[in-house]
């Protein structure tokens, strides 16, 4: 039997070459007419090993969707160093990424969708077709191959732009927060189906989440940044046995605790920064909160 999962900080390293290494990065944005700038991130250091599922938690502008574009290769960082799979981080067909919002291109159909991926990197028709529909029909989206964007719900939309994602078979894949948009039941579901794909063919998976819940449930470890400027603060592992979907994972107490340990330290986090609407208000007497 496993042992109990508890929460625990992971050595910086595993014991095989990581697939993504991150190491000491800095990235500060300028702002407009201001000559002080936003420190996104601040010496970042991170290791992230092949086929693992890794979530990013933490407040609301601690600099996750700046680190995954950072794996993307779509901006680099200001000082330090990316390597995925052991080369400077590029957009390609080795990366999938799939945003809050579906990007979804209204004029072409769902099968045309799918395609661009693979039509840029040039593959002939016939071996188009196949793929497209195998990985519709990984996400439950055969027939509705032939449909416009407009035709479908969010979660469709959604499940579409997974199978855009994953159609050119990448080894990493990056998600930024793709189930925020969807109601509470399609997000089960969908993280369920994602569940489902990524234990048929394994990838590095970097997902961005505001739920602790999801962070939990998805995971094998899971990274907590903090704000301003954005820094690791905790890695966790969580050791709840894969397939998750064939027991109730969230009943487990492991779970409940570690869910509880992620959400009380980013309340903590966001009562602590100045700059949060919600700065102090844990701390607030009901007198002084009357006094406002
Ligand atoms: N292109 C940009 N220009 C200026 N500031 C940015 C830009 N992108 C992000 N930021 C700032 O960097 C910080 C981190 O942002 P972000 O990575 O989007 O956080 P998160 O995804 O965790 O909410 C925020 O303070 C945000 O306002
Ligand atoms: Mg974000």
């Amino acid at each position: 039997m496993s042992s109990p999962s508890t929460i625990k900080s992971l050595p910086a390293s595993g014991a095989e070459e990581p697939a993504i290494t991150i190491r000491n990065i800095t990235k500060m944005f300028k702002r407009h007419k201001s000559h002080e700038g936003i420190l996104a991130l601040h010496d970042v250091s991170l290791d992230i090993g092949k086929n693992k599922f890794v979530s990013l938690v933490g407040p609301s502008g601690c600099g996750k969707t700046t680190l995954l574009r950072m794996l993307n290769g779509l901006i680099r960082p200001d000082e330090g160093e990316i390597l995925v799979n052991g080369q400077p981080p590029a957009p390609g067909p080795h990366m999938g990424f799939v945003f809050q919002s579906f990007r979804l291109l209204p004029w072409r159909t769902v099968h045309e969708n799918v395609a661009y991926p693979l039509q840029l990197n040039g593959m002939d028709k016939a071996e188009i077709h196949e793929r497209v529909m195998r990985y519709l029909d990984m996400v439950g989206l055969r027939k509705f191959a032939e449909s416009y964007p407009t035709e479908l719900s969010g979660g469709m939309k959604q499940r579409v732009a997974l199978a855009r994602a994953l159609v050119a078979e990448p080894d990493i894949l990056l998600m930024d927060e793709p189930f925020a948009a969807l109601d509470a039941q399609t997000r089960e579901f969908m993280q369920f189906e994602l569940m489902k794909i990524w234990h048929q063919r394994k990838a590095v998976v970097v997902f961005v989440t505001h739920s602790v819940d999801e962070a939990v449930l998805l995971s094998d470890e899971i990274v907590m940044l903090r704000p301003r400027p954005g820094q690791v603060s905790e890695i966790l592992t969580v050791d709840l046995p894969h397939p998750r979907w064939d027991y109730d994972a969230r009943a487990r107490p492991e779970f409940v605790e570690l869910r509880r340990h992620l959400w009380e330290s980013i309340k903590e986090m966001v009562a602590a920064d100045p700059q949060s609407e919600f700065f102090n208000r844990e701390g607030k007497t009901e007198r002084s909160a009357a006094e406002d």
